[in-house]
């Protein structure tokens, strides 16, 4: 890949007409043919992809470089769009009246017919959503018409990026596409507070404070586990993990077993039920394939996935560390 392309807008003369409008277009166009986008925010810098689209959201795991799959917080420009993916609530909506579009994210139950990428929420039955307040946010998301997936726009493991120059020292040649608009007004991420439980718990603590949400739905928990690192999906409250057992390094399928392959699969006993990863052998598919396939598999009448190996390199660290958590005792 060679160095991305960097459109610099100014922030405070933003009104999405002329070169403004050129520019939201590109990046949008961008978006829609499956590649990456880092675009400002608020809070940081977010690393776009097309959150229905599993190669994209595969490729901003491979950019960010990270060695798990945390689930990702998708991006909309108005609340009311959230509904088709989401099941909204009364607190929901209270909670969006006072601090949304902000920086505020919220953990709802994600619809089981939402047409999202399965990857995005790491495999999970609950979703990340959030409306940036950032005017180009707000207009990018608009003009490309689909949920953008978008972590931070920084390579794992080092801080979040305020600025284009930031993002592009972090992610280089990673990202396809920067729209710069100078300094990111608030400088730290959202907050996180999921509300799936009976009493909502911040898991990040970020742009909205903790007094400022307990003013409007009263106490709160806080999530003390959780740091600014991000966590993997395993170390959440709630993970989803197959019903059947999952057994890994498999090299053939025992009868009543789904077999989950990846690459070529000469010599490998067959099993009725079975789904390749990659057929040739490519992580990156096999990644955007990875939780569509382990809910595909994950049948009443089969008590065990069997999953063949995976090397321990690029987008396949990612997936074993999940497939380790699957298989792990109960
Ligand atoms: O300000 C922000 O939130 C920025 C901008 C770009 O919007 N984004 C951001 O994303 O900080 P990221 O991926 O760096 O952090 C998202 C955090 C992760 O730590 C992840 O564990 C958590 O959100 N998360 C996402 N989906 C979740 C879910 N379904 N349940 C619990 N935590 C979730
Ligand atoms: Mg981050």
């Amino acid at each position: 890949m060679s160095s991305p392309t960097l459109l610099n807008l100014d922030a405070a003369h933003f009104n999405n007409s002329g070169a403004d409008k050129t520019f939201i277009a590109r990046a949008a166009e961008v978006l829609r043919g499956g590649k990456l986008v880092a675009f400002p925010t608020e809070t940081v810098y977010g690393l776009g992809g097309d959150a229905t689209n599993e190669q994209a959201v595969a490729a901003i795991f491979a950019a960010k470089g990270r060695p798990t799959f945390n689930p990702l917080i998708i991006h909309m420009a108005d609340f009311s769009e959230l509904s088709a993916y989401v099941d909204i609530s009364p607190l929901a909506e209270n909670l969006a009246a006072h601090f949304m579009p902000g920086a505020l994210t919220l953990i709802l139950p994600r619809k089981k017919d939402a047409a999202l990428s399965w990857l995005v929420s790491a495999g999970m039955d609950t979703l990340a959503v959030r409306i940036p307040s950032h005017a180009v946010a707000r207009a990018l998301l608009r003009e490309v018409n689909v949920p953008i997936a978008a972590p931070s726009a920084n390579r794992s493991g080092s801080v979040s990026a305020t600025t284009p120059l930031h993002v592009l020292e972090s992610l280089g040649d990673k990202v396809d596409l920067i729209l710069g608009a100078g300094r990111s007004p608030i400088g730290i991420e959202s907050t996180i507070l999921d509300i799936t439980a009976a009493t909502p718990v911040i898991l990040r603590q970020g742009g909205v404070t903790q007094s400022e949400i307990e003013a409007v739905i009263g106490k709160v928990d806080v999530f003390t586990g959780h740091s600014d690192t991000p966590t993997s999906p395993g170390q959440l409250q709630s993970h989803y993990a197959p019903n059947a057992r999952v057994r890994l390094n498999a090299t053939h399928a025992e009868e009543g077993e789904a077999l989950l392959a990846f690459g070529p699969e000469m010599g490998i006993k067959s099993s009725k039920i079975r789904l390749n990863l990659s057929e040739r052998g490519d992580l990156h598919e096999a990644a955007a394939n990875l939780f569509a396939m382990l809910r595909e598999l994950d049948k009443p009448e089969i008590k065990t996935i069997a999953v063949m190996s995976l090397p321990e390199i690029g987008l396949g660290l990612a997936m074993n560390d999940r497939l380790r958590r699957a298989a792990a005792p109960r």
